[in-house]
């Protein structure tokens, strides 16, 4: 088995004339939590959407455990073991947090494990028993990403990919989210996240990449990361100094 879990290779992705992606290259390690770093429009949810299957590269491959996902719709690639916490979180909001955790299992086809996940995640989540009855879209941020992480657990992934899961949310709820993400993570599902705030990125992540305008410019392990000027200059004391 090897330690790579997902790659991409030399991807190039297209809006209609506008390139989104130039030459992507880039490995999540079988166990890692992978960062995926950069500024507004540097092409980072674009990136989550091919992995996906959401949006077709014009060129590349994506291969994940070993296997091209390239031509697959979404429901394979999820079938596959790619789970999902997408921006904004996309819950049913008038449906409730049961029923949303239980779309989490809509590919899976062994029903008795499934009722088993449910309890499960809402022991891992025990804030969401409480709320189970309760309407999604009338939950707090913080607790509608609990949901949704939870919702992507309930696929039994083998990679998470998070699209900004600390978006919006109270420096509280971050601290929570980060903490979940890291436990989902030390359970065994391998995680790769998007995140604008680097600092709080690089705490938990093992390696990162740094993504400017489609093209990576950077990435080492987050241990590396933290030090390098760079990074310092663009996404840390650089904020404050802009
Ligand atoms: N559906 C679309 N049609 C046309 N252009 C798009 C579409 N989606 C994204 N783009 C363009 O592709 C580029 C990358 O967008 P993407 O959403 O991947 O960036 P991002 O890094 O996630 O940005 P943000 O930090 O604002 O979330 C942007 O220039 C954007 O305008
Ligand atoms: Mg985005």
């Amino acid at each position: 088995m090897s330690d790579i879990l997902l790659a991409l290779e030399g991807v190039n992705t297209f809006y209609g004339p506008v390139q989104a992606h130039f030459d992507l290259n880039l490995t999540v390690g079988r166990g890692q939590i992978v960062s995926l770093l950069g500024g507004n429009a540097s092409g980072k949810s674009t990136t989550m959407k091919i992995i996906l299957g959401l949006v077709k590269p014009a060129s590349g491959i994506v291969r994940f455990d070993g296997q091209p996902l390239n031509g697959l719709t979404t429901p394979q690639i999820v079938r596959r073991g790619v789970g999902s916490v997408p921006e904004a979180r996309r819950l049913f909001g008038d449906m409730s947090v049961r029923e949303n955790l239980l779309m989490g299992a809509f590919a899976r086809k062994d029903r008795p494990a499934v009722a088993q996940d449910l309890d499960r995640v809402l022991t891992q989540f025990p804030k969401l028993a409480e709320r189970l009855h309760q309407r999604a879209g009338t939950l707090s941020g913080g607790e509608q990403q609990m949901v949704a992480m939870a919702r992507a657990l309930m696929g039994r992934p083998k990679l998470i990919c998070m699209d900004e899961p600390t978006m919006g949310l109270s420096p509280l709820w971050v601290d929570r989210v980060l903490e979940l993400i890291a436990a989902i993570n030390k359970d065994g599902t391998t995680v790769f996240m998007v995140e604008q705030n680097a600092s709080l990125a690089l705490e938990i992540a093992h390696h990162a990449y740094v993504l400017q305008t489609g093209r990576i410019v950077l990435d080492g392990p987050a241990s590396e990361l933290r030090a390098d000027p760079r990074i310092r200059d663009a996404y840390l004391g650089g904020q404050e100094a802009a």
